[in-house]
């Protein structure tokens, strides 16, 4: 005889970590940005009691968070003292050069009000900046973001956690060595020009942005003191010439805008660059059956959300690079989530 009702068997834990997922993304941010991570992290406070007095919070409201923190696997308490296990400390350490932090900060602001409309970009299959920008009537996404210094300065420095790291280990796996001038085209923070420019010597960069960028792009070349070899130009790159190079970088630009204007892009830095010179794609990618890895599917969903673009895998963009003309075309992995694909003119 068959059993009246189903049996109750626990939620799958796939279901679990989906339900419960936004809940960790704010014990992680909110953690970040209050100093409590940075602060065990740095051995400057281990007791709730000290946490709770240097971030300016409720101790009692703080064991919560941190009791979430210790669950998520992001703390360990042994016997009444907080720790940072071995291998997250540098990322949560606010003056380490792992620090991750940064990365948080448009998720926090941004994709935290843009994700409760999921549904409505589905049936429109249009961002839904609007709903949470007042008077957001223009077709850029930088438009709304760029009119509160405070959001283009996380908005940047997101850019800047998500790109050096990578940028870092990509320069090394594809030789700029005969090239003279960078162009980082839509280059913001200038991670990827930084890194360049501090692994290739003899190379000159130049990062063209909207004219809001100039003055965290400023203050990051001083920072790397760089301020002789890399310039920046404003403009807009669809609009305006392209300064001239003869390596030209597109990071994070494809995902942001759809097929026809990357297009226009691509043949705007193929009838820029001079025979032998190349263009530097960086992106997240799928892999090639399309089943993960879940950042880029995550992203591909905030990319209908906050852009007008999408996520592609390697052999997409290969095959969009040779429909401009590109040859010599290659995809490079870096270890995180950001890689990089290769064309030649
Ligand atoms: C997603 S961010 C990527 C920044 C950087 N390339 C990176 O990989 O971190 C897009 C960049 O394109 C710039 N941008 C957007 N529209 C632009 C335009 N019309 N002309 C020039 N830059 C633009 C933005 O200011 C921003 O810096």
């Amino acid at each position: 005889m068959k059993p009246k009702h189903k049996m109750m068997t626990a939620i799958p834990h796939e279901i679990q970590q989906a339900m419960y997922g936004f809940m960790m993304s704010h014990v992680l941010f909110a953690g970040d940005e209050l100093g409590i991570f940075d602060g065990i992290a740095q051995g400057k406070a281990s007791t709730i009691q000290e946490l709770a007095q240097s971030a300016g919070v409720h101790p009692r409201a703080l064991e919560r968070l941190v009791l979430a923190a210790i669950a998520m696997g992001l703390i360990d308490q042994k016997d009444g003292v907080y720790q940072i296990p071995e291998h997250l400390r540098p990322f949560f350490q606010k003056n380490a050069a792992e620090y991750c932090g940064e990365a948080f900060s448009h998720f926090r602001e941004v994709s935290t009000r843009t994700f409760p409309y999921l549904k409505e970009a589905l049936r429109e299959n249009q961002p839904q900046w609007a709903q949470i920008f007042s008077n957001a009537q223009d077709y850029s996404p930088f438009t709304e973001l760029y009119k509160d210094s405070q959001r283009l300065e996380n908005f940047l420095s997101s850019m800047w956690g998500m790109g050096y790291g990578p940028a870092k280990e990509l320069v090394q796996k594809y030789s700029l060595d005969r090239y003279s001038t960078l162009v980082d085209v839509g280059g913001g923070s200038g991670s990827f020009a930084i890194a360049a420019l501090e692994h290739y010597s003899t190379l000159n960069g130049i990062v063209f942005d909207l004219p809001k960028v100039s003055q965290y792009l400023e203050n990051k070349r001083h920072e790397h003191k760089l301020s002789q070899r890399l310039a920046f130009v404003a403009g807009d790159f669809f609009q305006d010439e392209l300064p001239t190079g003869d390596v030209y970088v597109l990071g994070y630009i494809l995902s942001d805008w759809n097929r026809e204007d990357g297009t226009k892009l691509l043949k705007k830095i193929y009838n820029a660059l001079p025979a032998g010179g190349a263009i530097l794609i960086l992106e997240k990618l799928f892999n090639e059956g399309k089943n993960g890895p879940i950042e880029t599917a995550m992203m591909n969903l905030a990319m209908l959300l906050e852009t007008w673009g999408q996520h592609y895998a390697g052999s997409e963009y290969i095959s969009w690079l040779q429909e401009i003309g590109f040859q010599n075309c290659q995809v490079l992995c870096s270890s995180g989530e950001k890689h990089m694909v290769v064309g030649i003119k």
